[in-house]
């Protein structure tokens, strides 16, 4: 390949894959004031887009995990995949439908639309909704933080980590049917990487703000 065409193949490349150039490190502590639940946090993404993870105060999978999206409307669907890329790893799915949001699961083993993911289940929690400017879902999810990647092996988030990789990707475009949480998506706009504090997101009051949310 020439020099010439060799460049406009990366400059395809960087335009068709607007994603971070390294994972984002700085998770931060967020607790919501009216509930007092409190996540680890971090904001990435050309939106951005806000995720929050709060999980229970365990020394290992399976658990289930508190998420919390916060997104601009100009957000169609945000989804994070819990081991870190596209390929292999439960994902959750979020978007607006009118005043209220929709989750999703869904699991990938090839670079094209997910697969719906029978084996988590996604409830939709109190802090849910829209305002002028953005959507937030609120949701807890059975079954993200354990999985069978492809071949049989068996995978689990590791409840101590302090900086766990995550992968997030997320559309202007909603999903065809936004009613619909095994509706159809698009393919991303953007995806990336970032890391957050899960040792710091373990909370003994799990169970109670879970209880309180429904
Ligand atoms: C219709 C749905 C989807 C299609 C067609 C699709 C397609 C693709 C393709 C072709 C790539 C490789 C090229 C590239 O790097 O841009 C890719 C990468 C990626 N996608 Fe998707 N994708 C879809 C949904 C999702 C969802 C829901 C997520 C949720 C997090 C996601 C996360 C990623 C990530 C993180 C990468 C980087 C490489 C990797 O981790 O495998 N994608 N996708
Ligand atoms: C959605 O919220 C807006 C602003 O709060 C309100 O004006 C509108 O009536 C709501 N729509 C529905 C369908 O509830
Ligand atoms: C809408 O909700 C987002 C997320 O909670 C918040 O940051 C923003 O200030 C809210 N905007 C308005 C107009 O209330």
């Amino acid at each position: 390949m020439g020099h010439l065409a060799r460049l406009a193949t990366a400059v395809a490349v960087l335009f068709a894959v607007p994603s971070l150039a390294a994972p984002v490190a700085a998770s931060a502590k967020y607790c919501d004031g009216p509930t007092g639940v409190c996540y680890s946090e971090i904001s990435v993404g050309v939106a951005p887009i806000t995720w929050r993870i709060a999980i229970p105060s365990v020394a290992e999978g399976p658990f289930d995990i508190l998420l919390q999206i916060v997104a601009p409307k100009s957000v169609g669907w945000a989804g994070i995949a819990w081991g870190g890329g596209m390929l292999y790893n439960p994902i959750s799915l979020g978007w607006a439908n009118g005043n209220s949001t929709v989750p999703g699961a869904r699991f990938a083993s090839a670079h094209v639309q997910p697969e719906v993911y029978e084996s988590a289940e996604h409830t939709v929690l109190k802090g849910s909704g829209t305002n002028a400017t953005h959507w937030t879902l609120t949701t807890l999810c059975k079954g993200c933080s354990t999985w069978t990647h492809n071949g049989g092996a068996k995978e689990a988030l590791d409840p101590g980590a302090t900086a766990a990789s995550f992968a997030f990707a997320a559309s202007a475009a909603p999903p065809i049917d936004v009613t619909d949480p095994a509706s159809p998506i698009g393919i991303h706009s953007e995806h990336g990487i970032f890391t957050l504090d899960l040792a710091a997101a373990k909370s003994e009051q799990f169970d109670a703000w879970v209880a309180q949310l429904k």
